[in-house]
């Protein structure tokens, strides 16, 4: 008879097994409440994760506002390259904020990735304009100009807008194949880009200081009226974000030459991006001219900063 099938044995190794089978029962009780605190707390964050996206995909915006920390870590080291400023990490994570909450709250949306959005927020005011004067050649919405009026109020300067568009009720591009359809379904409307302008407290009839702090010129850059208008003035910065065929942009630098400040800044758009090669194209072809005093600083994503020196 095998030794463990012995009646003595059995009856010898008795108080072992039930404390086997006690500690068994125990290990498993103890796993499937570890399982079940596992599943609820996944279940919250699925939840949460789910508010979250719906804050942040690109659910009636184009581009979801989800950066990665390498995303941002890029974005921090270019900004703070171009600018030679300390507080780029600050200045990046405030825009992205801003990015945030004024397309929660405005109507409509900012045009452009992330990346292309914030670095131009965060690099503007840190490159010290010289003078509150703000032209956005392309406003769309206008939260791009709500947003960087924010963002210059921030380092210590109330901006003074001047923005030209057709605002036609969509978007005008040349490309004839471009769905012209937008992602938040918000028409390109002057009422839409006055409601956002108020957002950032922005003025469009004179206030106490006597002139409004922004001015809506609606028609396309090259217009003789519109530049006539809006060259009223030198601009401390300059965004270039109309036209974005080659010869388009190529005509707006020329216009820009004349009317930014000493050691104004100008921001191509979409520079490098291979979607709108024009871009790029038009300011070689201004530089190769000979006839101009600006001087690039350097790219943050894909946007170009140049500098009138
Ligand atoms: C890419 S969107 C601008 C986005 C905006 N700057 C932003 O960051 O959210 C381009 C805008 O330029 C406008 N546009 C196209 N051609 C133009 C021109 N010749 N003059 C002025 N605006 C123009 C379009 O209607 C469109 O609203």
């Amino acid at each position: 008879m095998p030794l463990l099938t012995h009646p003595l044995a059995r009856r010898a190794l008795r108080p072992f097994a039930a404390l086997v089978d006690q500690r068994v029962r125990i290990q498993t009780r103890s796993t499937s409440s570890e399982i079940a605190a596992l599943r609820a707390e996944l279940d919250g964050l699925r939840k949460q994760s789910y508010a979250v996206g719906m804050l942040l995909d690109r659910t009636g915006r184009g581009a979801h506002r989800m950066p990665s920390e390498e995303q941002i870590a890029t974005l921090v080291a270019q900004v703070s390259e171009v600018s030679g400023n300390p507080h780029a990490r600050r200045a990046v994570t405030s825009a992205f904020r801003t990015v945030v909450a004024l397309e929660a709250l405005g109507v409509g949306r900012l045009a452009g990735g992330t990346s292309n959005v914030c670095g131009k927020l965060a690099t503007i005011p840190l490159l010290a304009p010289p003078n509150p004067d703000v032209l956005e050649i392309g406003t769309l919405h206008g939260l791009f100009a709500t947003a960087l009026t924010r963002m210059m109020h921030r380092e210590g300067t109330e901006p003074r807008l001047t923005v030209v568009d057709p605002l036609i009720g969509s978007q005008l591009q040349p490309d004839a194949v471009r769905d012209n359809a937008d992602p938040t379904g918000t028409p390109v409307r002057e009422d839409v880009v006055r409601a956002n302008l108020a957002l950032a407290g922005a003025s469009l009839v004179p206030g106490d200081g006597g002139s409004p702090t922004a001015r809506i010129f609606k028609g396309f850059s090259q217009d003789p009226e519109i530049r006539a208008a809006a060259s009223d003035r030198k601009y401390g910065v300059i965004v270039v974000d109309g036209d974005h065929s080659r010869d388009g942009v190529l005509d707006d630098l020329r216009w820009v030459e004349g009317i930014v400040a000493d050691g104004g800044v100008v921001v191509l758009d979409d520079y490098g991006d291979a979607a709108w090669p024009g871009v790029r194209e038009a300011w070689e072809a201004h530089l190769a001219s000979g006839d101009t005093r600006l001087e690039m600083l350097g790219r943050v994503a894909t946007s170009a900063f140049l500098r009138r020196v």
